[in-house]
């Protein structure tokens, strides 16, 4: 039985397409024949060599699932071996910097540009888990805080200042060796009355240009005998004692007049633990290299 042909529809069978000369497969969609045409040669011979590699691969790598593991390969090619061999390059590699770190004094770091690097690196990351909760991340510091960026050093810029100062510590209670120096109770222990505060604060807000500040002789004159000893000449700052500068307009308190008005009526003063209590004698050195590195080093 053959079915009646309708107008413009040609039956599903194979023929030639007469604008290609190519054969079609005999598949239509609303009109649209599909010709018959060869993948090309390029096309099967990739196609081909990518399952003789796949093949080859599957030979000699791990390849196919093999119970709770694969095939193993015959070159006995592993990546967890692999990656183990290279942690144990970087660790020998390591332990022979740390070495070298615990026998050179800080100060020949510095000299030794590889050796530097490393303990810039190492001290970095010591400093972002022991450090950064009161010195902030970037070291820039904060109230009571001092920023560790700057040239500005209270107890010293060179690396063995630095070095010092993290291995015992500020006012630490238990390390005979800590930074130490205390302040006078000027106001609270009536060493000075209040106008004397006043004029000595005016003077010391003065040298920096604090607003409010006011240099006169008098308040020149009671800087000169009561805070020269710590303070320096002119206020400079004394980093052996810990007598920040008064001239530079970086506070470890807020800068304002009041702020040091209070500091001089009853100091406040900043307590860090010595960190030789706490850490390996590497590590500070290398937080003592980061830190020195970090733009503000003598
Ligand atoms: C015995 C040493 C000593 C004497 C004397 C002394 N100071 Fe100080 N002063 C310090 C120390 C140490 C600090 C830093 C406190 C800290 O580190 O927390 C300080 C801090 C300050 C500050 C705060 C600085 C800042 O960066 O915020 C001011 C202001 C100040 N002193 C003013 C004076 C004045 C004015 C006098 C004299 C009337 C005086 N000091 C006498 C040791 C002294
Ligand atoms: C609990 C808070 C705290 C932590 C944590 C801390 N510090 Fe400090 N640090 C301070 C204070 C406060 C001072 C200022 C002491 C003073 O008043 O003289 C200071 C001072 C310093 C100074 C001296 C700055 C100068 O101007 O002379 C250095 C260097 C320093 N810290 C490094 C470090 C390093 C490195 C670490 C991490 C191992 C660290 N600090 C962790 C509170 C801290």
């Amino acid at each position: 039985m053959s079915t009646p042909k309708k107008p413009g529809k040609t039956p599903p069978d194979k023929h030639v397409d007469e604008f290609s000369g190519v054969s079609t497969t005999g598949h239509e969609w609303d009109g649209i024949k599909e010709l018959n045409n060869p993948l090309p040669r390029w096309w099967l011979w990739t196609f081909y060599a990518c399952i003789a590699f796949a093949l080859t691969y599957s030979v000699f790598y791990p390849a196919w699932p093999f119970g709770s593991k694969a095939t193993p390969g015959l070159l006995g090619y592993s990546s967890r071996a692999e990656f183990a061999a290279t942690m144990d390059a970087v660790q020998t590699g390591n332990q022979a910097m740390l070495t070298q770190i615990a026998q050179t004094p800080v100060s020949d770091i510095l000299a030794d540009p590889e050796l530097a690097r490393f303990a810039t690196a190492a001290g970095a990351s010591a400093f972002k888990v022991n450090c950064t909760q009161c010195h902030g991340t970037g070291a820039a510091g904060g109230p009571g805080y001092p920023n560790l960026n700057d040239d500005s050093w209270i107890w010293g810029g060179t690396i063995d200042e630095v070095y010092t100062t993290i291995a015992h510590g500020v006012r630490s209670l238990t390390d005979p060796d800590t930074r130490y120096n205390i302040m006078p109770n000027f106001g609270a222990d009536g060493l000075l009355d209040t106008a004397a505060i006043n004029q000595v604060a005016g003077y010391v807000a003065s040298l920096s240009g604090v607003k409010g500040g006011q240099s006169t002789p008098e308040g020149a004159t009671i800087f000169a005998e009561n805070c020269v000893a710590c303070h320096g000449e002119g206020g400079v700052g004394v980093v052996e004692l810990g007598g920040p500068d008064l001239t530079d307009a970086i506070w470890l308190y807020d800068g304002s007049l009041e702020a040091i008005k209070a500091q001089i009526q009853k100091p406040r003063h900043g307590m860090m633990q010595a960190w030789s209590e706490k850490l390996d004698d590497v590590v500070i050195k290398e937080l003592a290299v980061y830190v020195h590195g970090l733009g503000g080093g003598q």
